[in-house]
């Protein structure tokens, strides 16, 4: 078990072990004052884990209600938020209640902006059930919706008060889901970590699970305690995701997240190895890397179509892109790019 410390605008443990979700209980009660919890959660990971989350926190004593919704990205909308909303309310949920995020970043990201503006904020716990949601979304209080004119588009810094990441949740996942979480978990290795990306390349997808996944968490503990409301460092985070979320994009949604990530952090190295900023030799692990882990590497989009999908990205500060650039294996640095100059950076 390892437990890592988040220090934010409200400080919380990330809890970090096998089999966590059927001592779930014991660790949510201290945050349940009133011993009523609201579980929102989507269909797939209701059939596979609500009743073990629910025994547990019988056990506690604590009586549940739940809200369940399609699984994919298509119910992080407008329409669903409303209905969480409403079912909070309509359950009575108070201010002493609590809400329980059950599941991937979808479940994390819509439970946590409804927590967050139910009745101006009621306490919630995020147990996440994919890679990339243990690593990357249910820490740091990023929550959202997406909109029609794009993903993410509204919603707020809201810290929850305990994560609890149980890996054996991950033995289910679709061998693409895991594939995406990976992406994330390369972009922390390389960012900041040659260790874990040696660990990783020599493991591949047997790697030590616990220890992967706090070592990621610490990391991004670390650059949210500095920069909770991404102004700065936290951007850092962003590694492989300019390019990757313009790829995201100009395919509809249909290259994955993750795989974006790949496409976008294979591309940006292969750029800083051309300028000299890292050698040839630390893109091409990445790459490697990248395959290894099943996930796509090359850009096969246009440029002008990558880059008229950059300028629509909302991080965009006036004309200015602010890019994470690579010198080697676990050390990154961002750069402030015009898009022409990008566009120059990153063309083959
Ligand atoms: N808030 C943040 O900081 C942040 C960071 C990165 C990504 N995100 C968001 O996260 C979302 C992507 O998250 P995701 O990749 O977890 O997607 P997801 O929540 O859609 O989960 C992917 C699929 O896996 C299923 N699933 C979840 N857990 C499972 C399990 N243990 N076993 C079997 N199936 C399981 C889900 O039902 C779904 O079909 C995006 O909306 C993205 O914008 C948020
Ligand atoms: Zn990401």
């Amino acid at each position: 078990m390892k437990t890592v410390r988040v220090s934010a605008s409200r400080d919380y443990d990330v809890v970090i072990d096998c089999g966590i979700l059927e001592r779930s209980g014991e660790y949510i009660k201290e945050f349940c004052k009133n011993s009523f919890a609201a579980i929102i959660t989507d269909d797939k990971v209701d059939s596979l884990y609500s009743a073990t989350l629910e025994r547990s926190l019988e056990t506690e004593g604590i009586r549940t209600v739940k809200y369940v919704f399609p699984n994919g990205e298509r119910s992080k909308n407008a329409e669903n938020y409303i209905k969480i909303l409403e079912f909070l309310a309509s359950n009575h949920i108070t201010r002493s209640d609590l809400v329980i995020a059950l599941g991937g970043g979808v479940v994390g990201d819509i439970t946590g902006f409804a927590a967050g503006s139910y009745l101006r904020g009621v306490d919630f716990v995020q147990i996440p059930t994919t890679l990339l949601a243990m690593v990357d979304s249910s820490v740091g209080g990023k929550t959202a919706i997406d909109l029609e004119a794009g993903k993410n588009l509204a919603g707020m810094f809201y810290q929850p008060r305990l994560v609890l990441c149980d890996t054996d949740l991950l033995d289910s996942l679709d061998e693409k889901v895991f594939s995406d979480g990976c992406a994330e978990v390369i972009k922390y290795a390389a960012l900041g970590s040659k260790e874990m990306f040696m660990h990783i390349s020599d493991t591949k997808t047997g790697f030590d699970r616990e220890k992967v996944i706090a070592e990621c968490v610490q990391m991004k503990a670390r650059i949210v305690a500095e920069d909770e409301f991404d102004n700065s460092t936290r951007q850092l985070l962003n590694f492989g995701h300019t390019v990757g979320h313009a790829a995201e994009l100009c395919s509809g949604y249909e290259v994955t997240h993750g795989s974006a990530v790949a496409i976008g952090m294979a591309t940006v190295s292969a750029a800083c190895a051309r300028a000299g900023i890292c050698d040839k030799a630390t893109a091409d692990s990445l790459k490697k890397i990248c395959r290894a882990f099943s996930l796509p590497t090359e850009l096969c989009f246009p440029m002008e179509e990558i880059c008229s999908a950059i300028l629509s990205d909302k991080k965009i500060k006036g004309s200015k892109i602010t890019a994470v650039l690579c010198k080697g294996v676990g050390e990154c640095f961002l750069k402030s790019f015009t898009l022409d100059e990008f566009r120059s950076f990153i063309a083959l």
